[in-house]
């Protein structure tokens, strides 16, 4: 658990930077229904959850710094014994002040009157942008009735602005209190994928190797996935975001999974791809080997100071050269990399920030220019070679092939470190890891 201090210390570096005289809102997430009276699982938003640490929905926090009556309030359900009854505890009004540190809580049935008057005399509303477009009509109606007593002397706000830049910013960089989450996820999920390769038999089902992973998620005291996982055998892992998961596994065929488990609203994102008989023929490890060697190129060039597009331009680099030495490219390197050739088979970029969200906030140009790594970032390196099943000018061979390796990276002070090395990647290892006897002695 995330202690208070963190997230008190959080918006107290969020109000500075908001400053006096401005207000600034976030929403809590909507229980969204999955069918008729059933909801899906409640996954608090993370905006308001790395402000407040408050995991209910129907929830608005406001922040006015310099506010005398208390910079932070929350609005949030009022406790209701009936609803605590059939859908569980809820923090209440009385809730929101003491458990959660809030200076100030209303009830959000009331949320339009008293915000109205919040919003009085201030400069600027940073609010999330874009995101809700009903949170924004409300807002723009709020303002223009502020505006509509102007004559009584009331100043209606007259500048809207984004919370991100402020709090995506400090989002990206991760505190040792949130390492240590990423670290569990990360270690947690690395168990997982060890334990999927164990299990790995032709003729189980994806949706199977699924169950496996999500039961050593759970197991080990994680709830949640931070993501959809991608069980996906053979020509399935060419859909980059298969998740069907509904085909039998055979001997032969590569597997390949992507999936993580969410620790306290924090996320690992892990893709491993191997052999289900437990080993891999000649083509498969070729374009394996391909595929790591990008990977660890790439991971090589993470540290401070280093443009985020470097590894994506290494891993470009060893790809395309590789798919020329293999013969699935012809022609100059440097002339198929300008053409971008390698985009047939290696479409998407290297990885993206991680944290609370899988893919996770921050920008990754600053003025136009890829922005340099920092110390306390973390990211995902995951490149990738998906080769159509159905691309006729390509020897058959390689045809229906897809192979992705994702590990988490953090930038440190030296350089970085590999969160997810808890599951192994060489050839030799997962052979070794598949055909060990010694089942489980890795994870145990
Ligand atoms: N699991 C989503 C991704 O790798 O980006
Ligand atoms: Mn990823
Ligand atoms: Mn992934």
């Amino acid at each position: 658990m995330m202690k208070q201090s963190e997230f008190k210390k959080r918006r107290k570096q969020f109000m500075q930077r908001i400053g006096k005289g401005n207000i600034a809102l976030i929403g809590s997430a909507s229980v969204h229904t999955r069918n008729r009276d059933v909801d899906y699982p409640f996954r608090q938003d993370s905006d308001f959850y790395y402000l407040t640490g408050f995991n209910e929905p129907d929830a608005l926090a406001v922040f006015i710094p310099g506010r005398e009556q208390g910079e932070y309030i929350l609005f949030c359900r009022e406790f209701d014994e009936k609803k605590a009854l059939w859908e569980g505890a809820h923090s209440g009004l009385e809730g929101a002040t003491k458990h959660y540190a809030a200076d100030d809580s209303f009830p959000i049935d009331d949320v339009d009157d008293i915000l109205s008057g919040m919003l009085e005399n201030k400069v600027k509303v940073f609010y999330p942008m874009g995101r809700d477009i009903r949170s924004h009509r409300d807002l723009i109606g709020l303002i223009t009735r502020i505006r509509m007593q102007s004559r009584l002397g009331v100043v209606a706000p007259a500048e809207l602005a984004s919370i991100e830049p402020i709090l995506h910013e400090m989002r990206l960089f991760k505190s040792p209190a949130e390492l240590k989450l990423m670290r569990h996820a990360a270690e947690i999920s690395a168990q997982a994928h060890v334990k999927a390769m164990q299990f790995c038999r032709a003729e189980r089902f994806e949706y199977q190797i699924e169950a496996d992973i999500v039961h050593h998620f759970m197991q080990s005291g994680l709830r949640a996935v931070a993501y959809p996982s991608i069980v996906a055998c053979g020509k399935n892992a060419c859909t980059l975001h298969y998740t069907e998961n509904k085909d039998q596994l055979k001997n032969g065929d590569l597997l390949l999974i992507d999936a993580g488990a969410e620790c306290n609203h924090y996320a690992a994102d892990i893709t491993r791809t191997f052999p289900v008989s437990g080993k891999f023929t000649e083509p498969q490890a070729q374009l394996y080997q391909l595929v790591l060697d990008a990977q660890l190129a790439a991971i090589e060039q993470i540290k401070p100071g280093i443009p985020w597009n470097a590894a994506h331009e290494v891993s470009v680099e060893v790809i395309t050269k590789g798919l020329v030495k293999l013969g699935l490219l012809k022609g100059n390197v440097k002339k198929l990399i300008k053409a971008e050739k390698y985009k047939q088979f290696y479409m998407h970029r290297i990885g993206h920030w991680l944290g609370m969200d899988v893919h996770d906030v921050g920008d990754y140009k600053i003025n136009q220019e890829w922005r340099k790594l920092q110390a306390g970032m973390v990211l995902t390196i995951e490149p990738g070679l998906y080769i159509p099943e159905n691309c006729k000018t390509i020897d058959k061979q390689w045809r229906g092939i897809g192979i992705r390796i994702e590990d988490d990276i953090l930038v440190t002070k030296e350089g970085h470190e590999v969160l997810t090395n808890g599951v192994p990647k060489t050839i030799v290892d997962i052979e070794a890891v598949m055909n060990s006897t010694d089942k489980f002695i890795a994870i145990s």
